[in-house]
């Protein structure tokens, strides 16, 4: 079990300006900002990001989505980081999240969703380096 997970606030989240009361709360959870940048994906570099999703019908759209605005990216750490942040955000439809999520919160639609939450340790790993050199991280 790693103690870190890879985050990001997305364009709807930080457009809606939802990003303060995010970062508040995780840092209230308990989780220690390892890396954070605000920073835009390209199409090209939102694809790369969700390649794992590539053959599925929403993939056009998520990579719009994901490219549409300016992102905060974050590599966080507690014990059981990956676990433990995904039952933060909730249900990746916000239908369905669970009260007091952060999804529940501040997500407008499955689509469209407020955050990101690494699904394994191994992908913590490589998202944070996708956006983090070592001399980011501390
Ligand atoms: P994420 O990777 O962003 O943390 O979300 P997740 O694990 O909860 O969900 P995942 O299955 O990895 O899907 C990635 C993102 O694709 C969009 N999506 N749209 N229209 C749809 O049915 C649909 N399904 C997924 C969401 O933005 C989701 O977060
Ligand atoms: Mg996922």
């Amino acid at each position: 079990m790693s103690n870190r997970t890879f985050t990001m606030i997305k364009p709807d989240a930080f457009r809606n300006g939802h990003s303060g009361a995010i970062l508040d709360r995780i840092i209230k959870e308990g989780y220690r900002i390892v890396a954070l940048k605000l920073t835009k994906l390209s199409a090209e570099k939102a694809g790369e990001f969700y390649a794992v999703h590539k053959e599925r019908p929403f993939y056009g759209e998520l990579v719009e989505f994901m490219s549409s605005g300016p992102i905060i990216a974050a590599i966080l750490e507690k014990d059981n980081a990956v676990a433990s942040f995904r039952e933060l955000i909730g249900a990746t439809n916000p239908a369905q999240a669970a009260e007091g999520t952060i999804r529940k919160l501040y997500a407008t639609s499955v689509g469209e969703n407020a955050v990101h939450g690494s699904d394994s340790d191994e992908n913590a790993a490589i998202e944070g380096a996708f956006f983090f050199s070592g001399l980011e991280k501390f």
